[in-house]
């Protein structure tokens, strides 16, 4: 059963430093530092060293998830600044009640909380969204950073498998988090 989207949250999800809000085609900086990472961009749809043009498509197209009822793109900002620090996502299948999240932090803004705070931010908003009873992410077993991010905000290892990144079949990590 396909249930629509709710709408974008009202109020920013807040935790901490951190705010949770709309990719801004200013936000083109963030995707240019995140395109400098090469893991990042083997991940998903960010070119390596995308120009300016590049970020501003990958924006637009993030944009565009939420009318099209894939889910909520995030960018993740500074609450006093607004300058955006990273993204982070929830994909949402309402139908089964479970969602997918998934985050980056800029190279410049790394090792001082943003992802954990981000990911507290989106679980307490998810839980906001009444069907939804469960969240997953996964990552590779040597993404040190992104395990201790998940069990900060309470996802627990569930199981593994495999994903392409890169071009490569490679062993991943479930974690899990129920409502
Ligand atoms: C994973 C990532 C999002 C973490 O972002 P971050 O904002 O630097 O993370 P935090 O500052 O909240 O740190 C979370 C924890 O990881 C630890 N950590 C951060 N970077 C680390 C590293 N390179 N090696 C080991 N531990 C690290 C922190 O010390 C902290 O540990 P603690 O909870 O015990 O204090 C960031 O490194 C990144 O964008 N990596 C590339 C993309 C990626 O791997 N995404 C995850 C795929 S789901």
């Amino acid at each position: 059963m396909k249930i629509s989207l709710p709408p974008w949250p009202a109020t920013p999800p807040s935790h901490g430093s951190v705010i949770l809000r709309q990719y801004r085609d200013d936000d083109a900086h963030l995707v240019q530092e995140m395109g400098e990472d090469e893991y990042i961009a083997q991940m998903g749809a960010l070119p390596p060293h995308p120009t300016t043009e590049q970020a501003l498509a990958y924006i637009n197209a993030y944009r565009q998830w939420a009318a099209d009822g894939v889910g909520f793109g995030f960018a993740i900002a500074d609450k006093t600044t607004d300058r955006a620090l990273g993204e982070i996502v929830l994909r949402l299948d309402l139908g089964i009640g479970i969602a997918t999240t998934g985050y980056s932090v800029s190279p410049l803004h790394r090792r001082k909380g943003v992802a954990t705070q981000a990911l507290r931010a989106l679980v307490a908003y998810a839980w906001t969204i009444p069907v939804l009873y469960r969240i997953e992410l996964e990552t590779e077993p040597s993404n040190h950073a992104s395990i201790r991010v998940a069990e900060s905000a309470g996802f627990r290892l569930h199981g593994t498998g495999h994903r392409e990144i890169g071009g490569a079949t490679r062993a991943v990590v479930r974690y899990v988090l129920n409502r």
